[in-house]
């Protein structure tokens, strides 16, 4: 069906508006509604599906996505995903990996600027300087890093599977690149030595070891953190794991008071899901994902644009250590 010919509207406007309503107010979603709607006929027009991460705005994760997760589980989705257009709602690294994986597909970004300061703390050069100063040691590339830098690693690791990863080397040294507070996580989770790059995640770098006894003191409530937290906030968390994982033990456990350490639509979208839970305040918000909205959603799939392109000889040597993390 040629784009603009309207198909009835094909959201249910009650449901989503039961389930936003839980964290939005009436009016912002019944001025969204439009362009849901919009982006649900132009996603039947194109054949195309939304992967969004877990740092997304409601709006987006509840209001558009086919698909909703942690870094692994997108790349698990786009992997086994036979839709010819993929809109990635996510950093520009998230894209790049899912455009790796399905090299044949038309794969969008609702902004392709959107960076992350974790892919921009190491170069290709410092995983080559590295493994000079570190000869024989395997080198896990977190999945924030650009195409370049998986291109000169041995393996991908997220934050759900990078202690796994590690011990899979079978290996007593291992290289780990950009995020030194995750490098720490995973040597105290296995013993390993892991040696270290210097990047650290701009958000998730502002919670201190101190904010959390504050909180604790006042309210006793159960504390989550992401692994990209700095080391003492780990240590007094109750739980330590990625977005992924995070939303897995809430929904398990389902805990009265929350303090989630980690990007604030994240809350928000467990929060769909589980009103029953109350989680504390503050978070700390990332901009870079937080420049994708649901208006770029819709102008991506009016006018395919803002395609993610590799150069096949980078994107043979990048998709490499990403199969390889996935066939583990
Ligand atoms: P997850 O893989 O845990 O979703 O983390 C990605 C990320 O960018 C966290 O800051
Ligand atoms: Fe990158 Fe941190 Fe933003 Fe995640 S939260 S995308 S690691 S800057």
């Amino acid at each position: 069906m040629p784009v603009g010919r309207r198909p009835p509207p094909s959201i249910d406007r009650g449901d989503l508006m039961g389930r936003l309503a839980r964290v939005l107010p009436a009016a912002e979603i019944a001025l969204a509604l439009p362009v849901l709607e919009r982006i649900a006929e132009l996603k039947a027009v194109r054949g195309a599906v939304v992967v969004a991460h877990n740092y997304q705005v409601p709006l987006i994760t509840a209001g558009t996505a086919d698909f909703v997760g942690d870094s692994l589980a997108m790349a698990r989705f786009a992997a086994a995903c036979d839709a010819p257009v993929i809109v990635v709602c996510g950093v520009h690294f998230m894209a790049e990996t899912v455009k790796l994986l399905c090299p044949g597909k038309s794969v969008l970004s609702p902004n392709p600027l959107a960076g992350c300061s974790l892919a921009a703390s190491v170069t290709a050069a410092d995983v080559r300087a590295l493994r000079a100063r570190n000869p024989g040691a395997p080198v896990i590339a977190y999945v924030n890093t650009s195409a370049a830098v998986k291109a000169e690693s041995d393996i991908c690791c997220t934050s759900a599977n990078a202690a796994a990863v590690a011990v899979s080397l079978r290996t007593s040294r291992v290289i780990m690149v950009p995020d030194r507070h995750l490098a720490g996580f995973v040597a105290r989770q296995t013993g390993l030595d892991v040696v270290s790059h210097a990047g650290e995640c701009e958000v998730h770098v502002k919670y201190t070891g101190a904010d959390v006894d504050a909180y604790r003191d006042e309210v006793g409530a159960v504390v989550l953190a992401h692994p990209e937290c700095p080391a003492d906030v780990q240590d007094r968390a109750d739980f330590v794991g990625s977005t992924g994982a995070m939303a897995e033990y809430l929904g398990v456990h389902r805990p009265r008071r929350v303090l989630l350490l980690t990007e604030c639509s994240m809350a928000d979208n467990v929060a769909v899901l589980h009103p029953e839970i109350e989680f504390l305040k503050p978070c700390n918000l990332c901009s870079h994902m937080k420049s994708i909205t649901l208006d770029g959603v819709m102008r991506v799939l009016e006018e395919p644009g803002n395609r993610i392109e590799i150069d096949p000889s980078l994107a043979d040597r990048a998709r490499r250590p990403i199969e390889r993390m996935l066939a583990l």
